[in-house]
């Protein structure tokens, strides 16, 4: 009865142990996690707007914007949380905050560079908004801190395994510049740009 006892505590423990190596293995994978770049217009801007000179119709820095999640307007187009922040929950990623939030300097987990209104084409609402092109050269500067602060091998390594969202394009069919060509060369331009810019600026770590 004792022997059969004692078998049973050791069974008990040889499962808690179990249990423990599995959590240790998720807790090592959470750390190991990819970092979530973010590019685009409104649908994806968590605030960058809130940070240039532009006017109210390419800001959502005032309620009831935010009012769900947040309880405050974060300059995100929607009352609560955008697409980027699901992914980073599901991905066990804090927020991935705004690439002009002062202050920022950490970029390992990634950012985001989204802004309101901007287009594929420099110009579309030019002038008001941080284009595709701005946007690409301000992962530019964070792809350099990042060779700076990690190596360049490192650095490779974070932005190779990275995810890369992009939400961009609409805004380019509501232009002006629309309507100085046909549908199909406009299609053309939109997508011409917006594939060159993908090729340049991600197929190094692809
Ligand atoms: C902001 O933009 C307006 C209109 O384009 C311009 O008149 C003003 O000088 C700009 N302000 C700054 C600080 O750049
Ligand atoms: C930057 O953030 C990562 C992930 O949160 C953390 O592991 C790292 O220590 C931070 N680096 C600095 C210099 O704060
Ligand atoms: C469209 O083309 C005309 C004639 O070349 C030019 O004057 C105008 O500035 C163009 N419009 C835009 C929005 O580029
Ligand atoms: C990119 O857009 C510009 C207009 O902003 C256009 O002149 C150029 O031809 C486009 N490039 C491609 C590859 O479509």
């Amino acid at each position: 009865m004792a022997a059969l006892r004692l078998r049973i505590y050791i069974l008990v423990f040889c499962a808690c142990l179990v249990i423990q190596c599995s959590c240790y293995g998720h807790s090592v994978l959470q750390k190991k996690h990819a970092a979530l770049f973010i590019f685009g217009d409104s649908l994806y801007d968590p605030g960058n707007n809130n940070y240039i000179n532009t006017t109210t119709d390419f800001q959502a820095n005032w309620v009831p914007y935010g009012e769900t999640f947040f309880k405050y307007p974060t300059g995100r187009f929607c009352d609560g949380r955008l697409i980027p922040d699901f992914l980073a929950q599901y991905a066990k990623l804090p927020i991935i905050p705004a690439y002009l939030q002062p202050g920022l300097n950490n970029y390992t987990n990634g950012v985001n560079f989204a802004s309101g209104g901007a287009g594929a084409l420099v110009e579309s609402h030019q002038g008001f908004v941080i284009d595709l092109k701005t946007q690409i050269s301000q992962f530019r500067k964070v792809e350099k801190q990042l060779r700076h602060k990690l190596g360049d091998a490192q650095a490779y390594t974070v932005l190779s395994e990275a995810v890369y969202i992009i939400s961009i394009g609409g805004n380019d069919y509501l232009s002006p510049l629309a309507s100085n060509f046909s549908n199909e060369e406009y299609v053309g331009l939109v997508i011409g740009n917006l594939t060159i810019w993908i090729k340049v600026t991600f197929f190094f770590y692809a």
